[in-house]
């Protein structure tokens, strides 16, 4: 039942909607269609669009961006808020710390932001406090 119908649209239907078509014969052509010709003509030209966008987009250079607004993907996400104390008693005299939520060893920077940075484009890294060496 299903076929049929099918078979019906794409040998019967199909190639008597496209004879009946307004295709003009030259690219000037176009210029002297009539208003009810274009209007008969563009629902066939937004498909051949479609389809031709469909075809070449894997194809297409990929954005490079999140996939979605989050920033802190997976860190500590069973908490309402990731909140971290640092003592300053306990700061070596050299500490970077992670800005960019990807580290692997949050909130101490692990170099994650590099790959981070690389595929989006963004420009984050950690946050460096230095102690006064005496
Ligand atoms: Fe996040 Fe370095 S890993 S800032």
């Amino acid at each position: 039942m299903v076929l049929e119908s099918l078979a019906r649209i794409v040998k019967v239907q199909l190639p008597a909607y496209l004879k009946r078509l307004p295709v003009p014969e030259s690219v000037s052509g176009f210029v002297r269609l009539t208003v009810s010709e274009w209007l008969r003509l563009l629902p066939f030209l937004g498909v051949l669009a479609l389809l031709g966008y469909l075809a070449v987009r894997p194809f297409l250079p990929k954005k490079k961006q999140q996939k979605d607004s989050l920033i802190n993907l997976k860190i500590q996400k069973e908490n309402p808020k990731v909140v971290n104390e640092i003592n300053i008693e306990d700061l070596c005299l050299t500490k970077a710390y992670c800005r960019c939520w990807r580290s692997k060893t949050f909130p101490v920077c692990d170099g994650s932001h590099n790959k981070h940075n690389e595929l989006t484009g963004d420009n984050v890294g950690p946050l460096i406090l230095k102690k006064k060496e005496v």
